[in-house]
């Protein structure tokens, strides 16, 4: 047997000899299904060797489109598998549908290969045939339609079309393979060319590598793109382009083929199907057809090259330019504007600005940026055009990253309707509701600007309902008095408050039991920062609270729905008493939660004031409307933490590595960062020396690696790549005594310090 058929086949190949690919591919399926007929009519440049070996199964029908199609049919019928080639899409609809409607065949088993689809009908003239084709073709109910992007794709599909007793059209190319195929013969599977996740480029047929070469370009602009091969626009791989919609900021619809009714129209119509926001950029021919030329002429003439089409999308992002990037830059970026806007500022803003993590005092003056411009994903732009990977996010907010197309869509529609009302909006009850249903304990919600706004009123509302005053809290918790009065900053504060208040240290039960007696109203603490909760700790604090009749508050600024989408409640299985929310649950819009037991809220139905004008403002409910779907449906506290481990592994192991002890990465996983021990080193002169040199590396730093859904996987890579470089730089200073004056600008200063007063400790026992 084996030496019959390979003797077959020798004696095919003999018969095959200067056949092209398509023509030889096409003969073999012949030889091996003798249902095989290949048809054509004025469409014969690729198949001019076939008569000769397939004989009576090789038909042309000279120029009669639609008389070829009618014996297709009625080949089909007899139990043919034809192969039609043809030129005119438009006719070949036609025929198609006379033979549907008047005949009543509904799905011929016939491929259609169309001869000169797109830009390849330069030698013809670019008829509506050529660049309407897959508008019409897929009119046809049950015809696929197939634009591999070379012929070694063409070829590697046949077998699969053959298989399917569907019609299907044929985008017909003879350009040579230029990559390897992923997916070769899986012609219904979307073929990911090259990967990347600021822009995904959908495309076709020859304009894939267009689309390769506008890659490139973009990456040097520091704009990642994915490209996808679209083998297949009907029926479509649904999953990879929602994924890339997913994935990505932007998706674009690269074609030759007019706009209305191809890939653009495809891809927009799945969208709005399935409900999701994508921004989609088309590039096709707009209602009008092109002027025939040589291809790379017609290319150029209709902004089809790579480089065209990097333009164009660059554009499109509307991305400012400026000398630094994210990369090994040569010098310091050119920070001039924010040096001027910042001489400005110091004239007339006290402290200069309105969020003390994002003023000067926390980043090198003198290298380090000042005001930023704009953000997208998880990139921004200072004034002066710099562009850095933005590490701190807005100190907390940006969960899902910088102009999230989501988000920002469903601001946009808010704003057009209103943005604060006369009466309350709807948007108060729905988002109240989708809070109730994903953070555990929230039986009641109250809505609010700021943290500062919901940790006030939580002690407040404490307060209230235990009919106490004192209040023991550990960490941050904002701007107002009782808090800031435990810090050296507390000028302006009455004593009576800082009486009122005392303090104790994180995973140390007997400080907390220090810290509480029977006069205090609540317990308030972040439930992890740095350190994450020694086992105990979280249940020992809500036991101390339970034991003095106190109420547990967390402060979950920072772990709300970013830990999990119940915050560190669900994450840990302690349940608090009040939690307070902010930050990640609007992506950048000011809004603040607090949430808890119905009957301590219920404190607030009278006896507790707590009023403010912007309360209900509705842009803020609405881009938190969007955003908590988007958290889980987009899983972005799994991704969070996933990508936190390989940030913190990573940064493990370049110390290892070095041989380094006196730095790590602490945290939890969605909130990472570098600590330095000062034993060793002074530990603002270190922060300031890697910030300096991550800076020009294009990377915006303060010490924390505040993730967002943004942040990809190149991204950490990229600044775990810096760690390597920095690291060794900053032991050699510390060695030889010389990071103060390896520093090129003033160094960043501390915040403020917790002043330990014993003796404001409470006393009473239960
Ligand atoms: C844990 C924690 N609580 C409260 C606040 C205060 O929030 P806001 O600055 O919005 O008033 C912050 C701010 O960073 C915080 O980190």
């Amino acid at each position: 047997m084996t030496t019959v058929s390979s003797e077959r086949a020798g004696e095919r190949s003999r018969d095959l000899a200067g056949f092209g690919p398509y023509e030889r591919a096409l003969a073999e399926l012949a030889a091996d299904d003798p249902r095989l007929i290949v048809v054509t009519a004025e469409n014969r440049a690729a198949i001019r060797k076939l008569p000769g070996v397939l004989g009576d199964r090789f038909i042309d029908v000279g120029v009669a489109e639609q008389t070829m199609i009618g014996m297709a049919a009625g080949l089909a019928l007899r139990g043919r598998r034809p192969i039609v080639h043809a030129l005119a899409a438009f006719l070949t609809m036609r025929a198609y549908e006379f033979i549907r409607t008047d005949i009543g065949i509904g799905r011929l088993p016939v491929l259609l290969v169309g001869g000169v689809p797109g830009f390849l009908s330069d030698a013809n003239g670019p008829t509506h045939q050529a660049i309407e084709d897959i508008a019409l073709m897929r009119g046809i109910p049950g015809m696929k339609i197939l634009c591999p992007a070379d012929e070694a794709d063409l070829i590697a599909s046949l077998p699969a079309l053959l298989a399917d007793p569907s019609p299907c059209y044929i985008r017909y190319t003879a350009a040579p393979a230029t990559w390897q195929h992923p997916l070769p013969g899986q012609p219904h599977r979307i073929e990911t060319v090259a990967d990347g996740d600021d822009v995904a480029i959908l495309t076709f047929g020859l304009l894939v590598g267009e689309a390769l070469d506008a890659r490139a370009r973009l990456a040097a602009e520091g704009v990642s793109a994915r490209v996808l091969s679209v083998r297949m626009p009907k029926p479509l791989d649904e999953p990879a382009v929602l994924a890339a919609a997913a994935d990505t900021r932007m998706l674009v619809t690269l074609e030759d083929h007019l706009q209305a009714g191809g890939l653009y129209s495809i891809v927009c119509e799945l969208l709005v199907r399935a409900g999701v926001r994508a921004d989609v950029m088309p590039i096709a021919l707009a209602e009008r057809w092109f002027r025939p030329a040589l291809l790379p002429d017609v290319l150029a003439r209709e902004g089809f090259t790579g480089a065209q089409i990097a333009g164009r999308i660059l554009a499109r992002l509307d991305i400012p330019r400026g000398g630094n990037r994210v990369a090994r830059n040569a010098a310091d970026p050119v920070i001039a504007r924010s040096r001027s806007l910042w001489a400005r500022a110091r004239q007339l803003i006290p402290g200069g600005t309105q969020t003390l993590a994002k003023g000067p005092g926390q980043h090198v003056e003198g290298v380090a940026p000042m005001y930023l411009a704009r953000g997208r994903g998880a990139r921004v732009w200072d004034v002066d055009g710099n562009e850095y990977l933005d590490m701190t996010m807005a100190v907390g907010p940006l969960s899902l990253g910088y102009a999230d197309p989501v988000v920002d869509e469903a601001i946009r529609a808010q704003l057009a309707d209103g943005i604060t009302f006369s009466l309350m909006h709807p948007l108060e009850v729905e988002v109240a509701e989708l809070i109730r249903d994903a953070v555990p304990g929230a039986e009641r919600v109250r809505f609010s600007k700021t943290g500062a706004d919901a940790t006030s009123a939580a002690i407040r509302v404490a307060r209230a309902f235990t009919d106490r005053e004192r209040v023991a809290c550990c960490g941050y918790h904002g701007w107002h008095d009782w808090y800031i009065a435990t810090t050296d900053r507390g000028a302006g504060i009455p004593a009576t408050t800082r009486e009122l208040v005392s303090t104790f240290d994180y995973n140390d039960l007997d400080s907390v039991r220090a810290a509480v007696d029977v006069d205090t109203a609540c317990v308030i603490l972040e439930p992890t920062v740095v350190q994450p909760p020694d086992p105990g700790f979280l249940d020992g604090v809500r036991r101390i609270c339970d034991e003095h009749g106190a109420l547990l508050v967390f402060d979950e600024m920072w772990t709300g729905f970013r830990l999990a989408l119940g915050g560190a409640q669900q994450a840990f299985g302690v349940r608090a008493d009040l939690a307070c929310y902010s930050k990640a649950i609007a992506n950048g819009m000011p809004l603040s939660v607090l949430a808890g037991r119905a009957d301590v809220m219920q404190k607030l139905e009278r006896d507790v004031f707590f009023y403010t004008t912007f309360g209900g403002e509705a842009l803020s409910l609405a881009a938190a409307a969007a955003t908590i779907p988007e958290l889980r449906r987009r899983e972005v506290p799994q991704t969070l933490a996933a990508r936190g481990r390989t940030l913190r592994d990573g940064y493990a192991q370049i110390c290892r590595e070095l041989g380094i002890a006196w730095t790590r990465c602490a945290g939890m996983d969605a909130r990472t960062l570098v600590v330095f021990d000062a034993s060793a080193v002074d530990p603002l002169l270190a922060r300031s020396y890697v910030q300096q040199e991550l800076i020009r590396r294009g990377v915006l730093w303060s010490g924390f690696h505040n993730l967002s859904w943004a942040h990809r996987d190149s991204d950490l890579a990229y600044l775990l790549g810096c760690y390597r470089e920095i690291l060794p730089a900053l032991a050699g200073h510390i060695t030889a005594g010389t990071l103060a004056s390896a520093l090129r600008g003033r160094p960043v200063e501390p915040v403020f310090r917790r002043i330990g007063n014993p003796e404001r400790r409470p006393t009473r026992a239960p």
